[in-house]
C-alpha cells in the first residue's frame, strides 16, 4: 500500500489496494489509520459492484441511511448523487459536514465515481483541525463554551438539493459544540458549517451571523483545503468529524453520477 499526500493541508491517495479483494484486517487497519492521519483518503480505478462497495463500507464502519434521498434499489444505504444535463443545481454544492442536524452525525462518508463529466465536477475538502489551530488564543477561548444549532431546513442546504426524493416536511434540529474533540485522535477541530449552522445556541440569528460568517470564511481558506479531480472508479473516504467538503458545480450540460454511503458516528463533544 502506497500513501501519497495530495496537498500540504489534508488528503492522501492510497495506491496498491484493490478494495474488492484486499479487505484483510491489516489493510483495513492501515486504511483507517491513513484516514485518521490525512482526514480524507482517495483510491483510483476501483472496480466495485454495489455489493463490494457495501462490503468496504461495513469494513470501515456501520452504514446508515441518508434521510432525504431514497437509496438504490436493493441497497438502501447507497445514495446516488446525480446531476443530469438539464439540471443546474448540484447536491452538496456548498461547504458542509454531512447531516449535522442529527444528534449523532456520521463519522465518515464515502463517495464512488460512477459517471463523470468530461471536465469539472471536482470535490474540495477542508481540514478543520487546521481551521481550529490557526485561530488566535483569544478566539479559541471565546468559542470554547459555545454551542450551535444545526437545521436541516437552512436555506443554503435546501438550495443544493434539487434531487430530493422524499418529503422535506420534517425539520431536523440538533445542537453541537462549536469546537469538538475527535474521539479517536483527541485533537480539537472547528465544527460549524455554512450549510447547516443556523445560529449559536442561546443567541438570535442576527447576533450569531457576524461570528459565524467569520468562521465560515476562516474554515475554508485555501491553505486548509485540497481539491480532488475524479476519474472513473475513484473513491473518496472522508472523516466528517474533522473535514468539510463541497462539490464544485462547473459542468452544466453534462452528467455526473456518484454513489455515496455514510457511516454512523457519535455525539460530538
Ligand atoms: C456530498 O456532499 O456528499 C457530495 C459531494 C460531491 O458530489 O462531490
Amino acid at each position: 500500500m502506497k500513501i501519497r499526500p495530495v496537498s500540504g493541508a489534508l488528503g492522501a491517495e492510497i495506491g496498491g489496494v484493490d478494495l474488492a479483494r484486499d479487505l484483510n484486517p491489516e489493510t483495513v487497519a492501515a486504511i483507517r489509520q491513513a484516514l485518521l492521519d490525512h482526514v480524507v483518503v482517495f483510491f483510483r480505478d476501483q472496480d466495485l459492484s454495489s455489493e463490494a462497495f457495501m462490503a468496504f463500507a461495513r469494513a470501515m464502519g456501520r452504514p446508515v441511511e441518508y434521510p432525504f434521498v431514497k437509496g438504490l434499489e436493493g441497497f438502501p444505504d447507497i445514495v446516488a448523487v446525480t446531476k443530469l444535463p438539464h439540471q443546474t443545481i448540484a447536491f452538496g454544492g456548498n461547504w458542509h459536514s454531512d447531516t449535522t442536524y442529527f444528534a449523532e452525525p456520521p463519522m465518515a462518508t464515502m463517495l464512488l465515481a460512477r459517471e463523470l463529466p468530461p471536465q469539472g465536477g471536482d470535490t474540495q475538502f477542508a481540514n478543520q483541525y487546521l481551521a481550529y489551530e490557526t485561530l488566535s488564543d483569544g478566539m479559541k477561548a471565546l468559542l470554547a463554551p459555545l454551542r450551535w444549532v444545526s437545521r436541516s431546513d437552512k436555506a443554503e442546504a435546501s438550495r443544493t438539493r434539487e434531487d430530493r426524493q422524499t418529503s422535506e416536511r420534517t425539520v431536523m434540529i440538533a445542537e453541537h459544540p462549536v469546537v469538538r474533540t475527535h474521539p479517536e485522535t483527541g485533537r480539537k477541530s472547528l465544527f460549524v458549517n455554512l450549510a447547516h449552522s443556523a445560529q449559536f445556541a442561546g443567541m438570535t440569528v442576527e447576533e450569531s451571523l457576524p461570528l459565524l460568517r467569520f468562521l465560515w470564511a476562516h474554515q475554508v481558506r485555501p491553505e486548509v483545503t485540497c481539491r480532488f479531480r475524479w476519474t472513473p472508479g475513484a473513491l473518496a473516504l472522508w472523516d466528517n468529524r474533522c473535514a468539510l467538503h463541497s462539490a464544485i458545480n462547473d459542468y452544466n450540460g453534462f452528467t455526473r453520477v456518484m454513489h455515496r454511503i455514510t457511516l454512523a458516528g457519535d455525539v460530538p463533544v
